[in-house]
């Protein structure tokens, strides 16, 4: 409530925050959490939390009153409709010359991820967070984060067999009779929960295509993980629905002023606060955001010239290929990916054999490329907006659709097959208006110190994507779990 003070203020409830949470309170300190999405746990109207992606409805976006789905069209016909305006789970947040999807809720982006779960390869660590120790990290926080966030592997033996990943067996047909490494990735979901769903036996999430906003059984998200631990401290609280708007300094503490919201996005009560210690996990955009309005409104003014810069999209970019009529990739999908094609080393590409969970047979092949883009975007305050500003252009995706391209154009001509051209709108071949991994923004040992101590106020720091580079060469949340782990183990053992 107004008024209070806390010992340590977490913004945002993704990998970050949650991380910070769970170690703080173990170590016996108070945490409030503050989030400004949804708790997501009370079913809807029809007896579910979360919407499936085939029927998209007022949970699925947040505020807005049309979807904004990834994949626009279909048979080049655009499948977008309206909703009412409600504070739902996944945002696709505009910036000039790109879409940045995250999730909105308590447990932040592992609502609404795939669940990939994985560790770099060690030999490209240098380039992720050249300042990180690699040996600390493979030796004790990748493992560490693995073990917290309950990371496990599909039964190959099954997923050769299984309906559910026929699109993945064509996909790693086609990526090796064009010579490329097919490679499995491990999960969040639990595979044996997947496996009961296949024969019939419990409710179906992943098998019945749900994914993006939210999965209503098998998937370990933070607030079963991490959160959940956090809780049974006994030292934890969390207040969804409050937006974090301000942090000042206020003497030896912190002022913290927060809006509290209600479904339809309209602030029913300002509150301030005050924290001895603020971490910013509100995601990469979100921590970026923040700290370049405050530091142009002077409300942390002494903050230094790197906040808001070294913004990437993990060179993400889609595409999709129509197969033969001897190749179909089947009308049930599982909706967790387990694969990838590994043409990084050569080609600056890693390709995820994605699902396209239509219900209906579509003989199509669906990627979504994590590619080694080099450009990097920057945040700026816009005064007269009233808003903070992306400067990332659309052209600048081009690196990116050429490392695809590296995979993609071997195979078609291996398999005499084109690309979809019917996506992502009318006779568009690459879904290059979006991101599915922001990251960067407040990067390590540039904004903050080499743990992610903000320069210029002992107190403050930053737990989350915002601290990597813009690209993690594979999907990023083991990264940002276990460098999170990481920094707050050195934290807690020197600031408290
Ligand atoms: P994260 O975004 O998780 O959490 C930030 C939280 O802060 C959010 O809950 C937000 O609402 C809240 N917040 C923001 N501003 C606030 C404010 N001012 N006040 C209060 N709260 C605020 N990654 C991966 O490794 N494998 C995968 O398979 C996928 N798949 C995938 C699919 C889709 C559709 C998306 C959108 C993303 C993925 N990702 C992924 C990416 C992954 O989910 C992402 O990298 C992490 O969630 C980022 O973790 P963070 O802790 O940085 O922030």
């Amino acid at each position: 409530s107004s008024g209070a003070h806390v010992p340590v203020l977490v913004i945002g409830t993704g990998y970050g925050g949650s991380v910070a949470a769970l170690r703080l309170t173990q170590a016996g300190v108070d945490v409030h959490m503050v989030e400004m999405g949804m708790a997501w746990d009370t079913p809807g109207t029809d007896g579910k939390i979360f919407a499936n992606t085939k029927t998209p409805d007022y949970r699925s976006y947040w505020l807005r009153t049309r979807t904004k789905q990834p994949l626009s069209n279909f048979l080049g016909f655009p499948i977008d409709k309206d909703v009412p305006r409600y504070t739902g789970i996944l945002d696709a947040e505009d910036f000039s010359g790109i879409t940045v999807y995250q999730g909105r809720g308590v447990g932040g982006g592992s609502l609404v991820n795939g669940g990939m779960a994985v560790t770099p390869r060690r030999e490209n660590f240098g380039a992720i967070l050249p300042t990180v120790n690699p040996d600390e990290m493979y030796n004790t926080y990748y493992p560490r984060a693995n073990a917290g966030l309950g990371v496990n592997n599909i039964d190959q033996s099954w997923w050769e067999t299984v309906d559910c990943y026929q699109y993945s067996r064509v996909g790693r047909k086609h990526a090796q009779r064009s010579g490329f490494p097919f490679v499995f990735v491990p999960n969040v979901y639990d595979m044996q929960y997947m496996k009961q769903e296949s024969a019939g036996s419990v409710p179906k999430s992943a098998v019945d295509g749900e994914l993006l906003y939210g999965n209503n059984y098998g998937k370990k998200t933070l607030p079963k993980t991490y959160l959940a631990q956090a809780k049974a401290t006994g030292r934890l609280a969390i207040s969804p629905l409050h937006k974090v708007t301000s942090v000042q300094r206020d003497g030896a503490s912190y002022t913290v002023v927060i809006e509290q919201i209600n479904t339809t996005g309209d602030t029913v009560a300002t509150k301030v606060v005050t924290a001895d210690r603020v971490f910013f996990a509100a995601g990469s955009v979100g921590t970026s955001k923040l700290l370049t309005k405050l530091k142009a409104n002077g409300a942390l003014p002494g903050l230094n010239g790197e906040v808001g810069k070294g913004w990437g999209d993990n060179g993400n970019v889609m595409c999709g290929r129509a197969n033969h009529l001897w190749d179909p990739t089947g009308a049930v999908q599982s909706s967790i990916p387990t694969a990838g094609i590994d043409n990084w080393a050569a080609g600056g590409a890693f390709a995820e054999v994605a699902p396209l969970p239509t219900g209906i047979e579509t003989f199509a092949s669906f990627y979504l490329s994590i590619t080694k883009n080099p450009n990097r975007a920057e945040f700026s305050w816009n005064a007269s907006a009233d808003r903070v500003d992306l400067n990332w252009q659309t052209a600048w995706k081009q690196p990116a659709i050429d490392m695809a391209k590296s995979i993609f154009d071997k195979i078609n001509a291996k398999e005499g097959t084109i690309y979809r051209t019917d996506l992502f709108g009318v006779y568009k071949t690459w879904g290059d208006h979006l991101t599915y991994h922001p990251l960067g923004g407040v990067v390590l040992n540039k904004a903050t110190d080499n743990y992610g101590r903000l320069h210029g106020y002992s107190g403050l720091y930053v737990i989350d994507g915002a601290l990597i580079p813009g690209n993690t060469s594979v999907n990023p949340f083991v990264t940002i779990t276990a460098l999170a782990e990481r920094n707050i183990d050195k934290i807690i053992a020197t600031d408290f």
